[in-house]
């Protein structure tokens, strides 16, 4: 099992997670379910391995099925039921592609079959079924029993614990489903182990194989960010993009040296500042201690920091800045894979930003720019239409169910924007509720854009446990741009203009 295969399951996590936010962790759920089972029945750790990486793609054919069946708040026709159960033969059929999985895909074609036969797509019964999916089988319903659903809460830990006793010899291997009931004697929450040795066992399985992957598969990203693009923006921010996603830390920064030998912020995220994070040094050993001390200042509730420098040559070019809330050291594989990173960029940077650079801000939770940091590259552009653009409703959701879940509805609604625009279009962030979208067309067709949009969005809703949430609504105003011309008012006049007719 090696690097590829697990490129492909995070690409495939990635894909699901992206596609249905609120069921995120499912499949590790399964997962962990299904090693711990695998355990006690004394598979050995590679066979263990096996096993996870069949529970985390057995149901990767949904991928196949159609969102509206997928997500259907409501019973399902007869006809859905098949093509939900087609997910089975999908998931075999895109995986059979990878020579390396060729030993676990009859575990996961069968992980719907039933005990009694009575399961699908084969209807094998008893011992015909693979082992590793009469396994996957009860992980599977396990997971889906303990965790909350669109259109049902949780059920109650006893009485799933009934439910298994009654389906054994039914839909499920009775031998397993007597493993089951006498290791689990409570739901998994978070993956979180239920002893000290099983969490050594499953933490070490993580470490070697997983994580070390993950870094690589986070490593070629960044390579293929950089050989995919000129723009020297575009790559710096997609590539702290990336970084931000996949390594879990706060805070941020790509800081280069710019044409009187200063450091400046080129690009940051997780915080806003201005120019005075400039960091003049001569001396390379100093540079460290100075770039701590001006993102300090910005965000005071950093815990633990390192600075990265890039180097290019013998010469210090710039420095990678990450920061974290929690007072945990760095691991030191963290630290070489920033490092790694750090040579990746060395190569690009022969750019230095002039002394009147603004660093480009990218809001972590969206990966939207800030308003801020994106005025003066527009104005460089001819001529352009922005909207302007307020959304309702943002602050109801944070008191109802908590900022987290106001955050998601969010994201989903710039996530749905950000599908639907055009390349050339900028959407940047003003604040939580309030966007703006920059755009080459004319203010008609924004304007007919933007009414489709609204049309377009106003039956969406996002998973938040048991209920669904309308995407939040909004109201906008359009204006042109004319920086060519002496009369047009400057770029934040004129989005104050827009926010007035959005009020009107
Ligand atoms: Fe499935």
């Amino acid at each position: 099992m090696d690097e590829l295969i697990f490129k492909i399951v995070g690409a495939i996590q990635a894909a699901i997670d992206a596609r249905e936010p609120m069921a995120a962790g499912r499949s590790n759920r399964v997962a962990e379910y299904a090693v711990r089972i695998g355990k006690a029945l004394g598979f050995k750790p590679e066979h263990l391995e096996k096993l996870r990486l069949a529970a985390l793609l057995q149901d990767v054919g949904k991928i196949g099925i159609p969102d509206a069946i997928l997500s259907k708040p409501g019973p399902l026709t007869e006809e859905e039921v098949k093509i939900i159960r087609k997910h089975v033969v999908l998931s075999e059929k895109y995986l059979s592609e990878v020579k390396e999985l060729k030993e676990i895909l009859p575990w996961i074609a069968h992980h719907h079959e039933r005990w009694d036969g009575r399961g699908y797509p084969s209807g094998i019964k008893g011992e015909e079924i693979p082992l590793e999916a009469r396994v996957l089988s009860v992980a599977d319903s396990l997971e889906a029993m303990t965790a909350n659903r669109i259109y049902r809460k949780a059920i109650p830990w006893p009485k799933v614990r009934k439910i298994l006793k009654d389906g054994a010899g039914k839909q499920w291997d009775p031998r397993i489903v007597d493993v089951a009931l006498k290791i689990f004697k409570r739901p998994i929450e978070t993956g979180m182990p239920s002893s000290p040795e099983e969490a050594q066992m499953l933490e070490q399985i993580r470490m070697e194989s997983s994580l070390a992957q993950w870094r690589l598969l986070v490593l070629y990203e960044i390579a293929n960010i950089i050989r995919n693009s000129s723009d020297f923006e575009e790559i710096i921010t997609r590539s702290l993009i990336t970084l931000h996603d996949n390594m879990g830390y706060e805070y941020l920064g790509i800081f280069v040296m710019n044409e009187v030998g200063n450091f400046i912020p080129f690009a940051v995220l997780g915080v806003e500042l201005e120019g005075e994070a400039v960091v003049h040094t001569d001396d390379p050993d100093k540079l460290s201690d100075k770039i701590v001390k001006a993102m300090r200042k910005k965000a005071p509730d950093v815990a633990k920091e390192i600075v990265i420098p890039i180097n290019s040559g013998n010469r210090v070019v710039g420095a990678i800045y990450i920061g974290k809330n929690d007072d945990q050291p760095f691991d030191p594989d963290d630290i070489r894979f920033f490092e790694t990173t750090a040579s990746y960029l060395s190569s690009l940077l022969w750019f230095t930003p002039s002394v009147s650079f603004r660093p480009i801000l990218i809001e972590p939770s969206t990966g939207l720019y800030h308003f801020s940091s994106i005025a003066y590259r527009i104005k460089m552009r001819e001529r352009f239409s922005a909207v302007y653009i307020r959304i309702f409703g943002l602050n109801d959701v944070a008191t109802r169910y908590g900022e987290g879940i106001s955050r998601i509805v969010r994201r989903e609604f710039v996530g749905e924007m950000k599908r639907s625009i055009t390349r050339d279009d900028i959407l940047a962030s003003i604040s939580k509720d309030e966007l703006v979208l920059v755009s080459e067309k004319s203010p008609k067709e924004l304007e007919k854009f933007m009414k489709w949009f609204k049309k377009h969005t106003s039956g969406m809703s996002v998973k938040v446990g048991v209920d669904m949430l309308p995407l939040p609504d909004f109201k906008y105003g359009i204006v042109e741009f004319r920086p060519s011309d002496e009369e047009s008012p400057d770029f934040n006049e004129l989005i104050a203009l827009a926010k007035e007719k959005a009020q009107a």
